[in-house]
C-alpha cells in the first residue's frame, strides 16, 4: 500500500469501527497559545480528554497534519521530518486498551499487510512515586494478539533507554517495559514532564524492526526505544487516564479516554520494507524532482536533499494553514525552513529559483486528499516565490561577508554583525559556517543575545529622545 491508500483504508477501517472521521485541526493552534503549532492529534481535543462531550460522539478518528519545528535539527536522517501526518483515534470514555490494541494490530497486519514477526511493542513500567500502576494489562492484551497469529511473545524489563542500550533484546522478547521517560505520554514528552492541568497517561508504543543491519553501535545495542536505527516507532496508543494538579499529583480522570496517534510517513516506509521515510509515495517524487533539477543523485546528496523536501513540504502546508514569512513565530519558523531550503540547494548547483519547479510537485501530491491544497494551490506557489526572490539576494551578500571569515573564529558579534547588516538569520550563519569549515566560538548565543540587548538599549534610548525632542512626541514613547 502507498500512504494514500494507508490513509484512505485506516479512516475506512476506523469508519467501520463506529468512529466519526472529524474535520483535521489547522497547523496553528486556534484559541491556544501554548504552541506554535499543532504538534500531534490531540491537541485539539484537549477537552475532550478532559470530560468535555465532542459533538462528533465518543469514537474520532482522522488524519491530522502535524510541524514539530523541535526536531528541525534532527531533519536529514532517515526517520525525521518537520512536517508529518498523524493517523488517530480517540475513544472519549467509550472502549479502552483491548479494543484499541486489537484495532491497531489488526489494521497494520490484516490491512496494510506488516509481517507481525517484525513488530515489538512497550508498555508502561510503573511509577511507585506517583502511585501508578505497572501496566500488566496492555502486556496480557498484546500476548494474545501476538498468541493468536501464533506468536509466542515474551516479556522484558528494561527500565530506561540506557538501561535497554547495554542490555539489548534477548531471543524471544517482543513486549518490552520502560519508564515515564519512555512509555508515558503528554504534552511534555514524560511522566516527569507533564504540563499541569494536561490529560496524561501510561502509552502502548509499536516499532517496526527493520533488521539489525540497520543499528547504528554508536548507539549501544538494538532495543525497540533505541535511537539506533533497527527499531522505527510508528503508532503510540496512550491510555489516558489521568490529568495532572497544581501540586504535581495524578488524579483519575472520571472517563477513562485512548489517544492514538500512528505516523502515516513511518506506517508506509515499514509498508514498503524501506526504512527511509523519503521513499515513500508522498516524498519521493519531491526528492525524484531535486534529483532532476540538480543532476544529482539522492545516494550523494541524501541529507541535503532530505532536508529540502522535508522543509518545502512544511513551509507549503503552512501556507496552505494561512501563514506567511515574517519575523516572528510562526512565520519566523517558515521563513527560516525556506530559508534553509535555498541555502541547502545552493550547494547542490542550485544557484537560481526553483520553488516554482518543486511547489507544484507537493501540492500536486495532497490535492487529491485535501481539497483546501488544491484551492489554494497558486496563491501558495507565489508566496513561496517571493520570499525566495527576496531571500536570494540577502543570500548572496551574506555568504560573500561570511567568506571573509575564513581562517578566523565567527564569534556572537561577528553573528550580530551579519544579521544586522546583512539581514543573515543567525542560525544560517552558524550552519554555514560550521560548513565552509570556519570555527564558531562555543559561547557564540551568548555574546549575540549581548549584543542584540545593547542595540534594543540604543534604540529605546534613541526613542525616548525622538519622542521628547518632536512636537506631539506619543507620551511614553519608548517607556
Ligand atoms: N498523542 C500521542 C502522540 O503524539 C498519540 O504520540
Amino acid at each position: 500500500m502507498d500512504a494514500h491508500e494507508i490513509r484512505n483504508s485506516y479512516l475506512a477501517f476506523l469508519q467501520s469501527n463506529g468512529h466519526t472521521v472529524i474535520e483535521r485541526a489547522p497547523l496553528v493552534p486556534r484559541g491556544d497559545t501554548s504552541t506554535l503549532f499543532n504538534g500531534s492529534g490531540m491537541q485539539s481535543l484537549l477537552p475532550f480528554l478532559l470530560g468535555a462531550e465532542h459533538p462528533a460522539g465518543k469514537r474520532l478518528t482522522d488524519s491530522q497534519p502535524c510541524v514539530r519545528a523541535q526536531d528541525i535539527d534532527d531533519v536529514g536522517d532517515n526517520r525525521h521530518t518537520t512536517f508529518f501526518e498523524m493517523l488517530g483515534n480517540w475513544s472519549l470514555g467509550d472502549y479502552f486498551k483491548e479494543t484499541q490494541i486489537r484495532q491497531f494490530f489488526t489494521f497494520l497486519v490484516d490491512i496494510v499487510g506488516l509481517d507481525p514477526q517484525k513488530i515489538y511493542v512497550t508498555c508502561f513500567i510503573g511509577d511507585a512515586e506517583n502511585g501508578i500502576p505497572r501496566d500488566d494489562e496492555a502486556a496480557a492484551i498484546w500476548q494474545t494478539v501476538f498468541a493468536e497469529k501464533g506468536i509466542t511473545a515474551e516479556v522484558a524489563e528494561i527500565g530506561s533507554q540506557a538501561d535497554g542500550d547495554a542490555r539489548g533484546v534477548r531471543p524471544g522478547e517482543r513486549i518490552f517495559f520502560y519508564d515515564g521517560g519512555e512509555n508515558w505520554w503528554s504534552r511534555g514528552g514524560s511522566l516527569a514532564g507533564t504540563p499541569i492541568g494536561d490529560p496524561c497517561g501510561p502509552d502502548s508504543e509499536v516499532f517496526y524492526d527493520f533488521g539489525p543491519e540497520f543499528q547504528d553501535a554508536s548507539f549501544g545495542l538494538a532495543h525497540p526505544a533505541s535511537d539506533g536505527g533497527q527499531f522505527m516507532e510508528i503508532g503510540n496508543q496512550v491510555f489516558m487516564q489521568y490529568r495532572r494538579l497544581d501540586d504535581g499529583s495524578f488524579e483519575e480522570l472520571a472517563r477513562r479516554n485512548v489517544d492514538f496517534g500512528g505516523g502515516l510517513e513511518r506506517i508506509a516506509a515499514a509498508s514498503i520494507g524501506s526504512d527511509d521515510v523519503f521513499r515513500i509515495s508522498l516524498l519521493w517524487p519531491i526528492i525524484a524532482a531535486l534529483q532532476n533539477l540538480t543532476g544529482r543523485s539522492y545516494e550523494d546528496e541524501t541529507s541535503s536533499m532530505r532536508i529540502i523536501a522535508d522543509h518545502l513540504r512544511g513551509a507549503t502546508f503552512l501556507a496552505v494553514d494561512g501563514v506567511r514569512p515574517s519575523n516572528k513565530e510562526q512565520g519566523y519558523v517558515m521563513r527560516r525552513l525556506l530559508r534553509r531550503a535555498i541555502r541547502l540547494a545552493l550547494s547542490l548547483g542550485l544557484t537560481e529559483n526553483f520553488f516554482a519547479e518543486i511547489v507544484p510537485v507537493i501540492a500536486d501530491l495532497y490535492a487529491d486528499d485535501y481539497p483546501e491544497v488544491a484551492a489554494s494551490r497558486d496563491e501558495v506557489i507565489a508566496v513561496l516565490v517571493k520570499e525566495e526572490n527576496s531571500f536570494r539576494r540577502t543570500l548572496e551578500g551574506g555568504l560573500l561577508a561570511l567568506a571573509d571569515y575564513q581562517g578566523q573564529t565567527l564569534t556572537g558579534a561577528d553573528v550580530f554583525r551579519l544579521s544586522d547588516t546583512h539581514g543573515f538569520p543567525k542560525e544560517l550563519s552558524v550552519e554555514e559556517a560550521r560548513r565552509l569549515g570556519i570555527a564558531v566560538a562555543d559561547d557564540w548565543q551568548a555574546e549575540f543575545a549581548l549584543a542584540l540587548e545593547e542595540q534594543r538599549a540604543r534604540s529605546r534610548g534613541a526613542t525616548r529622545l525622538g519622542a521628547a525632542g518632536l512636537p506631539g512626541g506619543a507620551p511614553g514613547a519608548g517607556a
